[in-house]
């Protein structure tokens, strides 16, 4: 699945760019993932992408079709779940998925058969023949997936499928979105960095309308200038780092190059002092591109010895 997307903008009523010149090619199979806070504009990129919103300017392409001169052509080939869906009360979980599929062109028979296949997939045959209006907030949230999942549209946009969903819930249907990934392309928004980054074959960041980076994990890690992160169970301690010091609630994380990694371990093995060592994770990116936090602390330079405590 081919997106292109090129100088894209959107105003909204306001003087304010919800998104600013937004570019890029993705030519893939696999799961786009776009984080970014409140306000970022990842719902409004979605919009776009999926024909529901005009932007004020720029072009995008899917699969070659303009998305906003072909919408209808751009329809045939998409599903959405958008985030403020919500799966009509009165209906029942197979009625909303068959009647979706049968919108989309399918016999009665096919959407049936085609929907409770997916309300299977995602645990719901229990509850197919409910009132969607008695499940649990979970639960609705899973028929919509169901719809798209039943869809079999080779693209799919998913706007925070996972929000409010507990712990389980949430990781069931990771499994079954990197079962889904195989023959298509879900772009998915998320405010769950650990989802990202599991899922993510790219992820893009947002911030106020910008798209800062798209790329993989490997590719965010190796823009970082510190991609190591130390964990140091012990606030104590006095040593010579290069690198970024926080203090965090357990100890203190430091982030520093590779090179430096191999410095700091054997002194902390010598002083027998508790540590792990890990790659950042796309939370600490995302906080390194978007946040003040990390950058706002004390920067070590080379030889000057630090003691927090
Ligand atoms: N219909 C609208 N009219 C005016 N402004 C809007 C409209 N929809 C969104 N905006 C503004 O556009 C900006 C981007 O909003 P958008 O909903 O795309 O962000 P988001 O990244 O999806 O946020 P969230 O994580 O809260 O869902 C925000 O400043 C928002 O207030
Ligand atoms: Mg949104």
């Amino acid at each position: 699945m081919h997106i292109q997307v090129n100088d894209i903008s959107k105003k909204y009523d306001t003087k304010v760019f919800a998104l600013k010149n937004i570019s890029f090619d993705v030519n893939l199979s696999g799961i786009l993932a776009i984080i970014g806070k409140n306000g970022a504009g990842k719902t409004t990129l979605v919009r776009i992408l999926s024909t529901q919103l005009l932007p004020t300017s720029g072009l995008a392409f899917i699969d070659g079709y303009d998305v906003i001169k072909e919408p209808q052509r751009v329809r045939e080939i998409i599903a959405a779940v958008p985030q403020e869906a919500r799966a009509i009360p009165w209906l029942t979980p197979i009625q909303t998925v068959s009647s979706y599929l049968m919108w989309r062109g399918l016999s009665y028979r096919e959407a049936r058969e085609k929907g409770r296949e997916a309300l299977r997939i995602l645990g719901l045959e229990k509850v197919e023949n409910e009132k969607n209006r008695k499940l649990s907030g979970g639960q609705k949230r899973k028929v919509l997936v169901a719809t798209v999942l039943a869809s079999e549209a080779p693209l799919i946009f998913l706007d925070e499928p996972t929000t409010g969903l507990d712990y389980l819930s949430r990781k069931e249907l990771w499994e079954l979105l990197m079962e889904m990934k195989k023959n298509r392309l879900i772009i998915l928004t998320t405010h769950y960095l650990e989802e990202a980054e599991i899922l993510g074959d790219l992820i893009g960041i947002l911030d106020k309308g910008k798209l800062l980076d798209l790329s993989d994990i490997q590719s965010l890690r190796s823009k970082m200038e510190y991609p190591y992160s130390i964990k140091i169970y012990d606030r104590d301690i006095k040593m010579v780092v290069n690198g970024i010091v926080k203090d965090v609630s357990d100890g203190l994380q430091i982030f520093t190059n590779e090179k430096n990694v191999y410095e700091i371990i054997p002194k902390l093995l010598e002083k027998k002092i508790k540590f792990s060592v890990q790659e950042v994770s796309l939370s600490n990116i995302f906080e390194f591109f978007v946040e003040e936090g990390v950058q706002d602390e004390e920067v070590l330079e080379p030889n000057n010895g630090f003691n927090s405590g």
